[in-house]
């Protein structure tokens, strides 16, 4: 079977650096934001190109402390004001909408441009309205949101923007970075992301010092001294092991995002007049990290099987979007109607697209998918 992601070989490959990483921590001991922490910390903002990074328990909570900072940052409250809100995407992970909600803002969602699956930077314009306070775009699957229009919308409102950049570590739009074009970036070191971890990991990203310092409070119970604190904050903080592993697994991030690009150029031009398939956008300069190569067809549930069949897994990234889950009814709002969302959570399969995928295995991939489209 051609699993999605196969982490046992990406352990293999890089079995020497993980375990030299995994017994230095092991000598030292130093469990809670350990020496590694740090490191990690400026590796990444060196690589995204901010001024800070702070390291975290997930994705999630990246997303949720980048967001309190936001909200203590606009007007000194621990939380939003009830009302608040903020746009996004309803074509995402749960985390996004429901870090809004943590954070006591209301999710608006509007819809996404069809062709990329990111959000359309002309129905945010659109629904800015007197209580937006922010825009949450979120690069889905490894392609940047069309930015520059996010921006522009974000700075003649006064409006903050925090990027969701859990699936797409190294991407980048017109050479800027994902995670250092908005307010703040929340990453993810969810073991299948580009830059994974051993479990849960995540991170902000941020050239504002008083959001750095905010966050950074944030993830040890709310304040500098956790014995004495000034905040409402969590216990969020990064692994010292986790710290350690992702050092370790940063070295082969840019190799292994442009083995992604290869094997979605590869697909996309084996697949690209298949009928009844619509292969994804290319990577526009190069940009695109391809954390996922998601594909469209109006008999998704029909080819995912005879794709099983011939032994290659698929997923469906996601089936269900946010403002047809329950846990937003009543507290989020539509601005629009969604029908390319919905279409899109109807349509979309995803196929493996692993960086240390074989080309016997990438023939097989395409092989089936043409197969399955007969
Ligand atoms: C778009 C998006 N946002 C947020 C998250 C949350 O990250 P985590 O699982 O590390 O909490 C994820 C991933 O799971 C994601 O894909």
């Amino acid at each position: 079977m051609i699993q999605m992601l196969d982490l046992k070989r990406e352990y293999e490959y890089m079995k020497s650096d993980v375990d030299r990483a995994i017994s230095e921590a092991l000598g030292h001991q130093a469990w809670i934001m350990g020496p590694e922490v740090k490191k990690l910390e400026e590796r990444v903002a060196a690589h995204v190109g901010t001024k800070f990074a702070i390291g975290c328990a997930s994705g999630t909570d990246a997303l949720v402390l980048a967001l309190r900072a936001l909200a203590f940052k606009r007007t000194g409250q621990e939380y939003f004001a009830p009302g608040d809100e903020i746009i996004t995407t309803p074509f995402t992970f749960t985390a996004t909408g429901d870090a809004i909600l943590r954070a006591g803002a209301t999710p608006v969602f509007v819809d996404i441009d069809p062709a990329t699956f990111n959000i359309d930077p002309a129905l945010v314009r659109q629904a800015v309205n007197g209580r937006t306070v922010g825009i949450i775009p979120v690069h889905l699957y490894g392609q940047a949101c069309a930015m520059d229009e996010i921006l522009d919308t974000a700075a003649k409102a006064g409006l903050f923007v925090l990027e969701d950049v859990a699936q797409a570590f190294g991407a980048a739009d017109r050479g800027r970075k994902c995670g250092a074009m908005g307010d703040a970036g929340g990453f993810s070191f969810f073991p299948s992301k580009n830059l994974g971890g051993f479990g849960d990991g995540g991170m902000i990203t941020t050239n504002d010092p008083e959001l750095a310092v905010m966050c950074d409070m944030l993830r040890k119970h709310g304040g500098k001294d956790k014995y004495n604190v000034e905040h409402l904050g969590y216990n969020s903080r990064l692994d010292t092991l986790q710290a350690a592993i992702l050092l370790a697994k940063l070295n082969h991030i840019d190799a292994f995002n442009e083995r992604r690009k290869m094997i979605a150029a590869e697909y996309s031009l084996a697949l690209a007049g298949v009928p009844g398939v619509v292969v994804p956008p290319p990577s526009r300069n190069g940009e695109h990290v391809f954390h996922q190569y998601t594909i469209r067809s109006a008999k998704r549930e029909d080819l995912a099987a005879k794709l099983k069949q011939r032994g290659v897994a698929s997923m469906v990234y996601y089936s269900v979007p946010l403002h047809r889950m329950r846990v937003f009814a009543g507290r989020s709002r539509i601005d629009g109607a969604l029908a390319e969302s919905e279409l899109a959570a109807a349509e979309v399969l995803s196929l493996p697209i692993e960086p240390l995928l074989t080309p016997e295995e990438m023939g097989m991939v395409i092989a089936a998918v043409k197969a399955g489209t007969e």
